[in-house]
């Protein structure tokens, strides 16, 4: 028995013991060999490749292509008059990111030009989702969300969207991020959503694949994110993940920040300029530990898709990939093609 079947075994045994895959043998009472035979047999071999701003996972599990296009932070920084008495929260991000360069050619251009041309290249292509992960406005801006619903009318694939955590952020409002995100969510944020899902998680099915977005812009899991990714993962169907900041990859810098071990007050160096509740001396909730613990077990788990450094990067951490898409404030996005092996 190898110790990647053991990995996989333990991931059965625990998601199963959980009693969420009500459709499978109950397999905590299998021997091990015939654990891993159910493993094998319920999610079969999987790839995954990356070329450029494309990847292309192969997998038996699907019947037919499933394209994705994944956007994150295009700090559109839009603002009017609904925005004038938030002012002295909004005025550093506002400026943040409002000069750029086109990623294809160099020239000197902004994200409300670059959003569009994304929206436009997306207007040509056959895709069966849009996935966004945060960070989409700098700040809660009524005027940027309305411009992103405006532009992204124009084109008929369905969007889905999670926050980061600038999405929902006033810098100095006073409040526990965990208050101020609900409340700008609902005051904001929420026409980006689709109608009535949970905007802290939620999971839409796209021809055979699932699609789980969780919400960790606030750096931390909680306890009913933890409970949501468990069930959804123990329906061992395909399944791809989007959030805002990545989960911890060993060697890279603290803002990979979900699980990560070094996150707390002594590595927080932005409180004071993002005028925020500094990071806890104790570092991350045992939730947040387990939640990445669990997506890293997973078997069926076919990357996860976030973004928040602004670089793209791919990490894979006990087999699974863990993709950051670059910042969409230059014209990147990513394209994610699920093809029938
Ligand atoms: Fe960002």
């Amino acid at each position: 028995m190898t110790k990647f079947n053991d990995a996989r075994r333990r991931f059965l045994q625990v998601s199963l013991a959980a009693g969420a895959a009500a459709s499978l043998p109950s397999v905590n009472l299998l021997k091990a060999e015939e654990t891993t035979a159910v493993a094998e047999k319920v999610f079969p071999e999987t790839t995954f490749s990356l070329d450029g701003r494309k990847i292309r996972i192969f997998t038996k599990t699907v019947a037919e292509p499933v394209r994705i296009l994944h956007i994150s932070d295009t700090h559109l920084y839009l603002d009017d008059e609904r925005g004038d008495s938030y002012r002295e929260y909004s005025e550093r991000m506002s400026k943040a990111y409002n000069s750029t360069r086109n990623y294809k050619n160099g020239a000197e251009t902004n994200p409300v030009e670059m959003f569009k041309q994304i929206v436009e290249e997306a207007g040509s292509q056959d895709l069966d989702a849009i996935a966004m992960t945060g960070d989409i406005v700098s700040f809660p801006s009524a005027a940027g969300v309305d411009f992103v619903l405006d532009e992204l009318g124009k084109i008929s694939a369905p969007r889905y969207y999670i926050s980061g955590n600038h999405d929902w952020h006033f810098e100095g409002m006073v409040g526990t991020e965990r208050e101020l995100r609900d409340e700008w969510i609902e005051k904001r944020l929420k026409p980006l959503y689709p109608s009535d899902v949970n905007p802290l998680c939620y999971s839409v099915k796209v021809k055979g694949v699932k699609m789980v977005f969780i919400d960790d812009s606030i750096y931390e899991i909680l306890p009913q994110q933890l409970d949501f990714i468990r069930e959804e993962l123990a329906s061992m169907e395909p399944t791809a993940v989007f959030m805002h900041i990545p989960l911890y990859a060993p060697g890279r810098s603290v803002a990979f920040g979900v699980g990560n071990p070094n996150w707390n007050a002594s590595t927080d160096g932005n409180y004071k300029i993002e005028r925020r509740p500094r990071w806890p001396e104790n570092g991350h909730s045992e939730t947040t530990y387990a939640f990445r613990d669990i997506l890293l077990n997973a078997s069926n788990l076919l990357g996860v898709f976030q973004g928040h450094i602004h670089r793209q990067s791919l990490d894979i951490c006990q087999g699974k990939p863990l993709h950051v898409a670059p910042s969409a404030t230059d014209g990147s996005s990513i394209s994610i093609e699920i093809l029938p092996m």
